[in-house]
C-alpha cells in the first residue's frame, strides 16, 4: 500500500482528535503507571470514545463494530501492513502499546512493565522538558526508544538523528515521527558503541538505561546500566569527540551512586567525556538505599518481577550491592555540558527529595 504509514497514522490521528480520545487522555498524568499498574478506567457517556479508549489506552482487544466507523479502515490498513495493530477476529489491539500525548506530542510506547522493551517514563518527560534544542541544530538522540526526546527537538532543530538499538522501538519511533508530521527524522537502528555520522551535531541528547543493577543480575534491557547504572552513559561520554561540533551541547539523565570509583559523581562524568565539558550536573533528588525504602524495595521488585531471580534473591542481592555504596544513597540527576577549552564542573544539589523526584 503506497501510503503507510504516513498519511494513514495522520489520519488516524485526526480521527482521534475529533473523537476526543485525546482529550480524555490527556487528563490522565502522562506516564502515571508505575502508582498504579492498572489503567485508570474513566466514565464514558459516548460507547465508541470509550471503545476507543479501551483500544489506545487500556490494552483491551476491541471489535470493529465498536469503533468509529471512520477509524476502521485506518486499524485495518495498520494491521494490513502489520504496523502498530493486530487484528484477529475477535477484534483490534495494539497491545502491549499504548498511546499517550505529552507536551503535544502523540506517542505510542509500552506500557512500563518489568518487560517494556519500548520504554517511556517519567524520566524520558523529564529529560524533554530540559531540552535546549535551538532553531538550525543537528541534534543526536541516542537510546532514542519509542522517540520522545527526538520529537521535541524536532519541532525546532534543522536535523535530527535517532539512535535505537531495539528494531521494534526504532519502528514504532518511524511511526511516532509520521504521526506527529515529523517524518524528517533520520531513524539509525544501530548500537550507539559503533554509530557515526557525516554530520557533526550541535546537541547531543541521551536518556540510557541508568539504572544501577547488581553484576550478574538478569533486569530489562531498556534500564539496565550495569553495576553502577552508568555502562551506557561511559560509552557516550567516550565517544562525544566524534559527535559534538564546536560549541555543542550535550544534556542527558541518570541515576546512580554519588561515588564512582572513589570520585564524586558530578567529576567522574566530566573526567569520562572525551572533549573538554563546561558542565553543569543537578541532583535533582537523593534517595536512602536501604532496606525498607522506596528506591531499595521498588528495585527488589523490578528485579523478582523480571524474573530468573526470586524475591529473597533479589533482596539478598540488592542489600549486598547498597553495603558496597558508603553511603546506601542514590542519585537521581540531570547533566548539561557546553565544549569548552578546558573542564569546569559545576554542581546543583536539591538533596532529599520524594523518590522517584525528576524535580525537586
Ligand atoms: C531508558 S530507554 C529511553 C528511551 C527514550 N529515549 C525515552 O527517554 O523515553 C533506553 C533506550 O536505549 C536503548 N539502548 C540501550 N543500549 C543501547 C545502545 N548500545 N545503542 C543504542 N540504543 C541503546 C534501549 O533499547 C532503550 O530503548
Amino acid at each position: 500500500m503506497s501510503d503507510l504509514p504516513g498519511d494513514v497514522l495522520r489520519r488516524m490521528r485526526r480521527e482521534l482528535e475529533r473523537i476526543g480520545y485525546f482529550a480524555v487522555v490527556s487528563s490522565l498524568y502522562p506516564v502515571a503507571v508505575y502508582d498504579r499498574p492498572e489503567p485508570l478506567r474513566p466514565s464514558i457517556s459516548d460507547p465508541m470514545l470509550s471503545s476507543t479508549v479501551a483500544l489506545f489506552h487500556g490494552g483491551a482487544r476491541v471489535p470493529a463494530e465498536r469503533l468509529p466507523s471512520a477509524l476502521v479502515p485506518v486499524l485495518q490498513d495498520l494491521a494490513a501492513a502489520g504496523v502498530l495493530v493486530d487484528r484477529n477476529e475477535a477484534g483490534f489491539s495494539i497491545a502491549p502499546l499504548m498511546l499517550s500525548r505529552t507536551l503535544g506530542i502523540a506517542l505510542f510506547h509500552e506500557r512500563p512493565s518489568p518487560r517494556t522493551r519500548v520504554y517511556f517514563g517519567n524520566e524520558s518527560i523529564a529529560l524533554g522538558l530540559r531540552l535546549e534544542p535551538r532553531h538550525g541544530d543537528a541534534v543526536l538522540d541516542l537510546c532514542a526508544g519509542p522517540g520522545f526526546q527526538s520529537l521535541v527537538a524536532a519541532r525546532t532543530a534543522r536535523r535530527v538523528v535517532a539512535v535505537e538499538i531495539n528494531p521494534v522501538a526504532a519502528s514504532v519511533l518511524s511511526c511516532n515521527a509520521a504521526l506527529n508530521g515529523l517524518d524528517d527524522i533520520v531513524v539509525r537502528c544501530t548500537d550507539l558503541a559503533s554509530f557515526e555520522d557525516e554530520d557533526r551535531f550541535d546537541l547531543v541528547v541521551a536518556n540510557p538505561p541508568l539504572v544501577p543493577v547488581p553484576a550478574g543480575t538478569p533486569f530489562p534491557f531498556v534500564g539496565d546500566g550495569g553495576p553502577d547504572g552508568l555502562d551506557v552513559t561511559r560509552v557516550i561520554l567516550s565517544r562525544l569527540d566524534r559527535w559534538m561540533a564546536p560549541e555543542s551541547r550535550l544534556q542527558l539523565i541518570g541515576f546512580g551512586f554519588p561515588w564512582i570509583d572513589g570520585e564524586r559523581l558530578p567529576s567522574a562524568l566530566g573526567r569520562l567525556a572525551s572533549v573538554d565539558l563546561d558542565l553543569l550536573v543537578t541532583v535533582s533528588g537523593v534517595f536512602a538505599y536501604k532496606p525498607g525504602a522506596p528506591a531499595f524495595e521498588m528495585m527488589v521488585e523490578s528485579i523478582a518481577g523480571y524474573g530468573g531471580v526470586d524475591a529473597t534473591e533479589a533482596r539478598e542481592r540488592v542489600g549486598a550491592h547498597a553495603e558496597q555504596q558508603d553511603l546506601r544513597l542514590l542519585l537521581s540527576f540531570v547533566a548539561r555540558g557546553e565544549r569548552a577549552a578546558s573542564r569546569r564542573i559545576r554542581t546543583v544539589d536539591f538533596g532529599r527529595t520524594p523518590f522517584g523526584g525528576w524535580y525537586a
